[in-house]
């Protein structure tokens, strides 16, 4: 069997893949969608994905994580639903894109599963970043961007259209998640970088571009190629 870290090769991949995190309501969705507008204005090709999701296997998955009616889902059923969905998404689409030299943006990655599955459900660290290694088949964002908002205002923004199953957890739930991601920050700064995403659009938006300029060239200024650390 093919090592799952081999796709992560640097003599594979040309592209650049950046991923986009934050509890629910946080305004990464928005953001993303601008992100690859912006790259491809500059003159990128720019595959943009979602978790879970992003491939026809990973949207029947999706229904079934986010379905209301899904409350006994058990956690670690959770987990690797998550995981199974990812791994999809890696050998169909991600590592593709990597391999040409696409700019990939996620919109959420791995590191929605350690916040939310080890983070707010509470399973095992250790074991949830074992899962996100097969999950990944080892391919780890050039850049990690955690838009963080206080948890109230995510939520309330979050289920003003209604709440899906991950939404109905409510406060602490999100709380713990926030308290997740930014200890994965701490972690990996490398890699994850909180970016404020407090006040407007547009602010948040030139956050977002500060914050990714080491790893992806964000305008058309002669070759329109990506630029690796
Ligand atoms: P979605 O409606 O896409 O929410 P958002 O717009 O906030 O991304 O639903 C995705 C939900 O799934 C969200 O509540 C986070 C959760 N999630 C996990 O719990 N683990 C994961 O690994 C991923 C990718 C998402």
């Amino acid at each position: 069997m093919a090592d799952v870290r081999t796709m992560a090769a640097p003599a594979g991949r040309r592209g650049t893949f950046i991923s986009l995190e934050g509890i629910d309501g946080c305004g990464k969705s928005t953001q993303a969608t601008l992100l690859a507008d912006r790259l491809e204005a500059a003159g990128h090709e720019v595959v943009r994905l979602r978790e879970p999701g992003g491939t026809a296997i990973g949207e029947k998955i999706r229904k079934i994580l986010l379905d209301p009616q899904n409350g006994a889902m058990a956690d670690e059923c959770e987990l690797l639903l998550y995981e199974a969905s990812r791994a999809q998404l890696v050998r169909e689409v991600v590592a593709p894109a990597l391999a040409r030299g696409a700019v990939v943006v996620c919109d959420r990655y791995l590191d929605s599963t350690y916040a939310y599955q080890a983070g707010g459900r509470g399973l095992d660290a250790s074991l949830v970043s074992r899962c996100n290694e097969l999950g990944s088949c080892g391919v780890l964002p050039d850049r990690t961007l955690v838009l963080d908002l206080g948890c109230e205002d995510a939520l309330a923004r979050a289920t003003a259209g209604g709440a899906d199953r991950l939404e109905q957890e409510g406060m602490r739930f999100q709380e713990r998640v926030r308290a997740a991601y930014l200890r994965l920050a701490k972690a990996e700064p490398a890699r994850v970088r909180v970016v404020d995403a407090v006040g407007s659009v547009e602010d948040v938006a030139g956050r977002v571009d500060a914050a990714l300029r080491d790893v992806v060239v964000p305008c058309r200024c002669g070759d329109a190629g990506v630029a690796h650390e």
